[in-house]
């Protein structure tokens, strides 16, 4: 008999956490557990979630960025209704599908809209990873070179070659050994950059025009200077826009804050508006066909999944929507508001050290502060556990404010926020009113922090490790 998937929702939504400590990533549950996380969420519509008691949760983590357009937005939703009413033929393969090529179509006139005109060759895959593997195989197979550059503390994915160019050591650890000619080189330090390149072997620096691992950017020309020296020593520069990407920071594409002109691009995440995985590399066509060079290699680079109608047409509704309802541009105007009412927050709070905002790509970083009470409990919390300081900022917005956000990175004492691009001042105000208040909490010590502290120590602390189970003989 069929599961009928409305019942099943209505009588078991709760055990969420029990089936996935039963049958998926324990450790997470452990981890949502400690930090308050676990909640049941019922319903999701646009900036907010719901749980079964109806009350709304401000989404300020959109989905790692995958829900750029809002949640569950009405468009997209047609679209794939659509495509399944059709009963259309999907993944043939050995044809050409029809809706895949709209989608590149308007890719391709989107980046040339915006000042890209050469990005004009598509392949369409599943993932942000999936977009960085196929990147950097199209720079090996059109420069002929071994080498990839990319930044410290970059982050490109988690499958074998997007991890090996991942400048991160954390995401590195138990997984070696790697993909062999990897470098990475600081943000900002172009003559690292240049000694590589002088190698003569590198076929592509690879960056994040932001990285999301701490909203990290530089102020100033670096970026063109690095594409300047990629042309000279004959090395592409790939952009990964994959969370960048399609209005987050205020612009279509971010690289469109420096000017650069980069000669692949890879996009994912809220290209599907958030409904199913779709990735795409988008890149000169003289490189795409160095990797499809003759007709026996036609397929030597491809994914059973990748132009399948429900990720174009999601993508085709995706980019529809953050065309009408102008959501570059709003990203844009709120993100200068967020900055603003944020170097406000700094001025009333001396821990607030820096803040970085790029559209709606938001962090602040946080550091020791001088009164007497704050500076204690700085280094009480450092001491118990490195990575716990930023926690006791998103759990409690979280618990008390009821708005989702996330720690930026690995022991990092940043915190990030990506909302959703459809939001407006009410949002801005009420997640900034949240975090004063967080903020205020934090010079009291003990204060009303140190409980999520201790609940932290005492569940994920030294008193209860998670035993590994031993493996099968
Ligand atoms: C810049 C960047 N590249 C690649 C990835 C990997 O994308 P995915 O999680 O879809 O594999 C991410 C994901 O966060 C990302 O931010």
């Amino acid at each position: 008999m069929p599961t009928d998937i409305k019942a099943l929702v209505a009588n078991r939504l709760g055990e969420n956490y029990e089936l996935h400590d039963r049958y998926l990533n324990r450790t997470l549950v452990k981890v949502q557990r400690t930090i308050g996380f676990d909640r049941v969420y019922a319903r999701a519509k646009g900036a907010y979630l719901y749980d079964k008691e109806g009350q709304d949760y401000l989404d300020f983590l959109a989905g790692f960025g995958a829900f750029n357009i809002g949640r569950n937005h009405p468009a997209v939703r047609k679209a794939i209704q659509d495509v399944l009413d059709l009963d259309l033929p999907n993944m043939v393969q050995m044809d050409c599908a029809f809706l895949a090529g709209v989608l590149a179509e308007r890719l391709v006139a989107r980046l040339a809209v915006q000042g890209a005109p050469h990005l004009d060759a598509v392949f369409l895959c599943n993932s942000g990873t999936e977009a960085v593997e196929g990147a950097l195989k199209f720079a090996r197979a059109a420069t002929g070179r071994p080498r990839i550059i990319t930044l410290e503390n970059s982050y490109h994915g988690l499958s074998y070659g997007s991890l090996s160019v991942t400048g991160n050591p954390f995401f590195h650890e138990g997984f070696g050994p790697f993909l062999p000619g990897v470098a990475h080189v600081p943000l900002g330090d172009t003559a690292a950059l240049a000694r590589e390149l002088a190698e003569g072997d590198v076929a592509a620096f690879l960056v994040e025009p932001v990285q999301g691992k701490g909203i990290k950017f530089p102020r100033d020309d670096y970026f063109n200077r690095a594409q300047e020296l990629c042309r000279r020593h004959g090395a592409l520069l790939i952009c990964d826009e994959v969370q960048t990407g399609l209005g987050r920071t205020g612009k279509w594409f971010a690289f469109e804050h420096w000017n650069l002109q980069p000669d692949i691009i890879t996009l994912a995440k809220t290209l599907s508006g958030g409904y199913v995985p779709c990735g795409a590399i988008v890149a000169r066509r003289a490189i795409y066909q160095c990797v499809f060079p003759r007709l026996d290699r036609c397929i030597v680079h491809s994914s059973t999944f990748g132009r399948n109608n429900l990720a174009a047409v999601a993508g085709i509704a995706a980019l529809d929507v953050i065309e009408d309802e102008g959501l570059v541009e709003n990203a844009a105007r709120m993100g200068e508001m967020m900055e603003a009412r944020l170097r406000q927050i700094q001025q009333r709070h001396e821990i607030v050290d820096e803040v970085r905002v790029k559209g709606l790509m938001c962090a602040f970083e946080m550091a020791e502060p001088q009164a007497f009470f704050g500076k204690l409990g700085w280094k009480f919390y450092h001491a118990l556990d490195p990575g716990l300081f930023p926690q006791l900022i998103v759990t409690p917005l979280l618990q008390k404010h009821r708005i989702l956000t996330q720690v930026a990175a690995h022991r990092a004492d940043v915190v990030k926020f990506l909302p959703p691009l459809i939001i407006g001042e009410t949002e801005i105000n009420r997640f900034c009113l949240a975090l004063d208040d967080v903020l205020h909490g934090l010079r009291r010590f003990p204060g009303p922090l140190a409980d999520v502290a201790m609940n932290f120590f005492r569940s994920a602390g030294k008193g209860s490790p998670i035993k590994p189970e031993p493996l099968p003989a």
